[in-house]
């Protein structure tokens, strides 16, 4: 036998952070393994500075020596506090079941970044904010220009590096704005919009780079583009009077560290010694677009050769209130992920030139084209098309999304913008130089850079592309932030929208260092009085007016529920433990206003069932479903940190909430309060009836669907619970029908009419009635792909067990269906791959998993007498493989380890599940 392989390593939860908030990491790996029941009984782990040290077991900052321990998951380093500016290596190796050692896996880089704010000695700086002569800078033509956006700044400086061995040079950077970093005329990174959004006015990231190679002895140039991003820019409802929320202008900050192999240091930083100007970029903003004038570029601009006399000396800017504090980035940058071409398709009735991408993305237009100086490109963006073949752009609201290219009109141009990003499907190009121009049309997929996690298939098309379109609709809102949508002039983290959806959103791609960062604004968000905001980051400009918005039930409730839906699919107890108090704070906001245990007061903007169709649940009823719901999750999350007090405190609320709810809300009949789908699912998934109750709630559940037409009339809030609830029920066939339906209200409605992402509504678009409200349709908006969570854990089988979290025990518990006629599924958990699918042949159900080692599969099989069950041909009973199993009235459960398993079973069985699975 083979020993475990350990791979996929990762330092809180990226491959190689660049930048540490913490001088005590800690350590993850897969494992893989050929054979069943593979175990890990031990690791060591190794961490220095030298990698081939490292890769041959020698680690001068830490050695863990062998622990004996099956933990593969976020293990802390136990060294003595890592330094500042320090890269280093670590590397793991493990022992398994029967003591058999594996080697060292391939060491991976860590860089802690500048950790102290005394390492820090670059000042913020930006282009004098009036120019020369203190007048405002003036704004070319109102109609380029509304709403004054500023031009980009370009700063530069030269710098020496002197003519000896250059160990080696890392440069820190950030912005209040958005930054590009160029060295000696390159850009240094492939990452885009950086910083990304925080709370500005408590914490900016930072990215780091290496960039020994880009340096050379003697002149050097460094320089950067800034542009008003999230900071000073415009975003979130309404273009007018809506930028500078932050802050009135953008601001840099960059420091590079040289460390030559004498011993000797120089820190280049920005201060007062650098240049600013304008350049080509006339204006750039994320809701308005920008406009680029390839005439105004300086050749050259940013190499160590350029003569800069005519720049104006740059200012150093002092951030209000107060200088941010200076974090490192703790989720991957967000990156260009995908280039579309761009197929022409008409010409619009104004004449321009429409291009279809055929998918539906967040990002911007990369354009080539030949034309003379001066020839003006103008670049709308658009999700749908009218009838007439034109753009659809009301559905934008205020924002324009509009890119203006100006030709340098020399040879073959090439542009893409720098500080805007849009949601679109089609583009317009229109311009005078149109007809001989020549252009190419690329759409650029941009988004944080999450790695894909899973993927599912089935044999229907129809959910297939399903499926895909949840992908791209989190892919299109995964920016730096979880936005709601990408188009309109909003692009704001709801919170509501993101716990309904994080379950399936962690299927798809890893997130934990996504949320990690996420849940860092969420905090920083959270108001004096304890409640968490309906949207994060939250804008300070919200401080009047009557904003910010902020705890409506399920929406400020998001914190509890993401936070412990990450713990579920992470097993991060750490950020569990460092959220735990402001969760408590968040119960205790509910509770104060609330002495009689119903959720009647402190509502705040309480939006209910956001966008269901057919009768309205009763907003009082949801909200006091979620408070219960949150007693919960409290109630565990504090076993998990073994805080008994606080356990007992939460578990007895649960228990009088629990009462409160039936008194107020159910009958005797087991109707809950308003009698509709949403109102069943969650008293049904939040168990909050008693047995009797939950008897006949599935009953007016199953009911109030057949008075639908067998069609869903879920909201944001119910659809996540609509087939995991009625799955359990038994209701399967069902459950299918409405996975599978293709008339409106259903997600296949929007399939059949062309969608490429998740719609906002069950209705944007109806061959009747055309588009619903351009006040609010949205094409790309992930709350309702919230059923990609059910595809995964039930259809395909692959549930975590919250109570061995990180994937460390599967429930395996498949709905295998004629309707679908086969699924597969897998995901790459941070303990290694798992992966499950079933066919049907005949009367049988063939079953087929691949567990990591070190994983504990429970398969499930409601019905069915174990004698029935077969594996690898056999009879499963008294297989030799089998951990252990067990029959139920319900069905047979079977224990298996890691490894390929080939399970056969009839299909004939009622299929509730046997134990608790999906509510993770
Ligand atoms: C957003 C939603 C959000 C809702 C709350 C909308 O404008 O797009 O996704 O949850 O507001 O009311």
């Amino acid at each position: 036998m083979e020993p475990l392989a350990p791979t996929d390593l990762n330092c809180e939860h990226l491959v190689s952070p660049r930048g540490l908030n913490t001088s005590r990491p800690r350590f993850s790996w897969a494992l893989t393994a050929k054979g069943r029941n593979r175990r890990q009984t031990a690791y060591q782990i190794v961490v220095g500075t030298v990698r081939e040290m490292v890769a041959g077991g020698h680690g001068e900052l830490w050695d863990s020596g062998r622990v004996t321990s099956a933990e593969t998951l976020l293990v802390s380093y136990g060294g003595s506090p890592l330094s500042s500016h320090l890269r280093f290596f670590w590397s793991v190796r493990v022992w398994d079941e029967d003591r058999r050692m594996s080697a060292f896996a391939e060491p991976a880089a860590v860089e802690t970044g500048l950790m102290a704010g005394a390492d820090w000695t670059a000042k913020w700086i930006g282009r004098p904010e009036f120019g020369r002569g203190g007048r405002p800078v003036p704004v070319a033509s109102p109609y380029d220009n509304p709403y004054q956006a500023r031009p980009a700044d370009y700063l530069r400086r030269p710098f020496t590096v002197k003519e000896k061995p250059l160990r080696r040079a890392v440069a820190y950077a950030t912005a209040l704005g958005l930054y590009r970093l160029r060295l000696n005329g390159q850009e240094i990174g492939d990452q885009v919009l950086a910083p990304g959004w925080t709370d500005y006015h408590k914490r900016v990231e930072y990215q780091v780079h290496d960039v020994t190679a880009l340096l050379a002895a003697g002149t050097n140039s460094l320089a950067a583009v800034l542009g008003e991003g999230w900071y000073c820019g415009r975003v979130g409802n309404t273009l007018k009077r809506q930028g500078a929320h932050y802050g009135p202008r953008p601001a840099f900050l960059c420091q590079i560290v040289l460390d030559y192999a004498d011993g000797e240091r120089d820190v280049v930083a920005s201060d007062a010694t650098w240049r600013a100007a304008k350049g080509p970029i006339v204006y750039s903003d994320l809701l308005i677009g920008e406009k680029y004038d390839a005439r105004l570029e300086q050749p050259g601009w940013d190499e160590a050769s350029f003569g800069d006399a005519g720049w104006e000396e740059v200012e150093i800017v002092a951030p209000w209130p107060r200088p941010p504090a200076l974090d490192a980035a703790r989720s991957q940058p967000v990156r260009r992920t995908e280039a579309l071409p761009g197929r022409f398709l008409h010409r619009s009735s104004t004449g321009g030139r429409i291009y279809d991408l055929g998918q539906n993305i967040a990002g911007w237009t990369r354009l080539a084209l030949t034309a003379p100086a001066g020839a003006t490109f103008v670049l709308r963006h658009g999700e749908a098309l009218t009838a007439d073949g034109d753009l659809y752009t009301e559905n934008l609201r205020s924002a324009r999304a509009t890119d203006i290219y100006v030709a340098r009109g020399s040879g073959r141009e090439r542009y893409e913008p720098s500080f805007t990003f849009h949601g679109f499907r089609y583009v317009e190009v229109s311009g005078p130089a149109l007809d001989t121009a020549d252009i190419d049309l690329t759409g650029v997929q941009v988004n944080s850079d999450t790695p894909a996690a899973g993927s599912f298939s089935c044999g229907s098309e129809m959910v297939n592309r399903l499926a895909a379109n949840i992908r791209w609709s989190q892919r299109g809102n995964f920016l730096s932030i979880p936005t709601d949508c990408p188009q309109r002039d909003e692009r704001l983290g709801w919170l509501a929208d993101a716990q309904v959806f994080w379950p399936t959103a962690s299927y798809n791609m890893d997130i934990a260092a996504f949320f990690s960062k996420w849940w860092v604004d969420i905090d920083d968000a959270r108001q004096e009085d304890g409640a968490f905001t309906d949207v994060a980051p939250s804008r300070p400009h919200w401080a009047h007016n009557p904003y910010p918005p902020k705890g409506a039930p399920a929406w400020g409730d998001g914190a509890a529920i993401l936070v412990w839906t990450h713990y579920c699919r992470y097993a991060d107890k750490g950020l569990l433990e460092a959220a735990w108090p402001s969760l408590v704070g968040w119960m205790d906001y509910i509770a104060r206003h609330n002495p009689r245990l119903l959720r009647e007061n402190a509502l705040n903007r309480n939006y209910g069932d956001w966008l269901n169709v057919g009768p309205a649940t009763p907003k009082v009823m949801i909200a006091a479903a979620y408070w219960a719901h949150l007693a919960d999750l409290m109630a565990r999350m504090a076993s998990i940190l073994g805080l008994d007090e606080d356990g007992e405190r939460f578990t007895g609320l649960l228990g009088s909430l629990k009462a409160a709810f039936r008194e107020a809300f159910v009958d005797q009949d087991g109707r809950v309060e308003g009698d509709t789908q949403t109102a069943y699912l969650l008293a049904l998934d939040f168990g909050l009836l008693d047995e009797k109750q939950a008897a006949s709630a599935r009953h007016h559940l199953l009911r109030t669907i057949a008075e639908a037409d067998d069609h869903l009339a879920t909201g944001f809030l119910g659809v996540r619970h609509l087939c995991p609830v009625l799955s359990d029920a038994g209701a399967v066939d069902l459950a299918y029908r409405l996975l599978l339906n293709q008339t409106y209200p259903s997600w296949g409605f929007s399939v059949a009419n062309g969608a490429t992402t998740i719609w906002e509504r069950w209705d944007g678009w109806t061959p009747e009635k055309g588009f619903q409200t351009p006040s609010m349709n949205s094409f790309n908006h992930y709350a309702y792909g919230a059923v990609g969570e059910w595809l995964f854990a039930r259809v395909a089988g692959i549930a975590p067990d919250p109570a061995a979290p990180g994937f460390r025990r599967v429930i395996c518990c498949p709905l295998a269906h004629r309707g679908l006629g086969w699924a597969k599924a897998e995901h790459r958990a941070h303990v290694g791959r798992i992966a499950a699918g079933w066919t049907i042949a005949g009367g049988t159900v063939a079953y087929n998993l691949d567990i990591p080692a070190n994983i504990v599969a429970q398969v499930c099989v409601p019905g069915a007498k174990r004698n029935a069950i077969r594996l690898d041909g056999e009879p499963v009973a008294g297989h030799a493989d089998i951990i252990q199993a067990g029959e139920t009235a319900d069905g047979t459960w079977i224990e298996i380890g890691s490894g390929v398993w080939n399970f056969e079973w009839p299909l004939d069985r009622p299929a509730q599940r046997i134990r608790n699975a999906h509510d993770a």
